[in-house]
């Protein structure tokens, strides 16, 4: 059994460059499957979620090139089948976006139900409802999605909720569709924006992503790219930015788009924190204990779910009670009972938990239960007197590149153990 183990308490000091942007990636590398021949990609995170997604697109006929851990060439000039295997794509939520590039290309795909952290019911309806608006049949059977189209054809798609995930299935769905496909209620988050980017790089026609209505006029073949820069992550980096207050320290960190991350710096700058923008690097510094802040979380440009463990440890030595609602997912506060265990006075109803700061954490053995509970974990070690032994970080490794060395290079006494159980 492999952990992560961390001795606290930490102050986090110096400089630390952030990876490509994981939920930017999943959805660009399957996005690859509408061009009919060589994308070539940079600044892709070397991370087991990408790595799943390579084993699915090589399982497909996709020939995958690396010319460094963080840059391919993936050819799909060749796809032999529109089926991907079921143990590999039931795994992770982000294989659901071959349904919309498959489909898109080859007029049919089929897929197992996605998988994925555990966070609540993550239901796809607003996917399946795009693609039949886009002409195609879709059935779901025996943990299977099988969809299939003899054309698919423009047409106004309106979203119930504001969907991330349907949102860019949308767009590569309607990217080879006739006619013009206007997608209302988008999500507005950086990684929809980069999605519209990469495909609009190698020749397709969409207009609007970043706001909530996105045209799409489709065309009849997109071109190969030169280079494609996938953008950094804007998690990673909220999530260095909460561990440098939590810990009182003071870092910089470099290859971030601060704009992105305007709803972490207000609620940090809220609590106390010093940040600093630069054009693409941020600086975050603090010397106390923070002050109680209330958070909702939103989609993009509100403060996102994926920060809300975080922030929620980083609030568990403040100096008053904090109030976090969460709207996105339902089970999303599982990870309390982990902090409760180091210390933390926190309590939750439903979709609202309350944090009363304590004057100290101390380490314990911890579970990470999923992708950001894991890095809320590693920040609760940071916090902590003594050591905390985090199990389950296969969650962790789906989406941080490096982590254990990011944050050594840091200053922080943390490291990997194994163990025969
Ligand atoms: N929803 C529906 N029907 C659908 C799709 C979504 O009701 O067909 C609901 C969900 O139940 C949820 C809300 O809409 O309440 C938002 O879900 P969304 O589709 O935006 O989430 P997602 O695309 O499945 C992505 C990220 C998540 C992140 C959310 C919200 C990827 C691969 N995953 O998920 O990232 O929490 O957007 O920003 O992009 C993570 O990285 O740790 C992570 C969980």
């Amino acid at each position: 059994m492999k952990t992560i183990v961390v001795n606290g308490p930490c102050r986090l000091q110096g400089e630390v460059t952030v990876s490509g942007a994981k939920n930017a990636a999943v959805a660009i590398l399957p996005a690859t499957l509408l061009v009919n021949g060589k994308c070539h990609l940079e600044n892709v995170p070397n991370i087991s979620d990408i790595r799943a997604y390579i084993q699915i697109l090589e399982s497909l006929g996709s020939k995958i090139e690396y010319i460094t851990d963080n840059e391919l060439i993936i050819d799909n000039s060749n796809i032999k089948t529109t089926k991907a295997p079921y143990d590999l794509t039931s795994k992770f939520r982000a294989s659901y976006y071959l349904l919309g590039a498959l489909l898109g290309r080859f007029g049919t795909a089929q897929i197992s139900l996605p998988g994925g952290c555990n966070i609540g019911a993550r239901p796809i309806d607003q996917h399946i409802r795009a693609f039949e608006a886009l002409g195609s049949n879709v059935i779901v059977k025996h943990g299977n999605v099988y969809a299939n189209s003899k054309g698919l054809k423009a047409a106004p798609i309106f979203f119930d909720v504001v969907t991330v995930g349907a949102t860019i299935n949308a767009i590569l769905a309607a990217t080879l569709a006739e006619g013009v496909t206007v997608i209302e209620n988008c999500a507005k988050e950086p990684h929809v924006v980069d999605v519209a980017n990469f495909l609009n790089s190698v020749g397709a026609k969409i207009k609007g992503a970043g706001t909530d209505v996105i045209r799409v006029t489709g065309v009849k073949a997109l071109k190969q790219t030169s280079s494609y820069a996938v953008i950094p992550d804007q998690i990673e980096a909220g999530t260095f930015m909460v561990a440098a207050a939590a810990t009182r320290g003071d870092v910089l960190i470099k290859n971030c788009i601060p704009r992105h991350l305007e709803p972490i710096t207000a609620k940090l700058t809220q609590s106390g924190a010093i940040v600093e923008e630069f054009e693409d690097s941020i600086r975050v510094s603090m010397d106390s204990r923070p002050s109680p802040v209330n958070i909702k979380t939103l989609p993009y440009p509100g403060f996102p779910t994926d920060m809300q463990p975080q922030f929620a440890t980083y609030l568990a030595l403040s100096t008053g009670s904090s109030m976090i609602v969460e709207n996105i997912w339902e089970s999303r506060f599982q990870y309390t009972a982990e902090l409760i265990k180091m210390g933390a006075k926190i309590s939750y109803h439903d979709r609202t938990a309350m944090i009363t700061g304590v004057s100290e954490l101390y380490g314990s053995p911890v579970t990470s239960l999923d992708l950001r509970a894991g890095a809320a974990m590693i920040i609760a070690g940071l916090m902590a007197n003594g050591y905390t032994e985090i199990q389950d970080i296969k969650h962790i490794e789906r989406g941080y590149e490096n982590i254990v060395e990011k944050f050594k290079q840091l200053g922080a006494d943390i490291s990997y153990s194994e163990s025969e159980e």
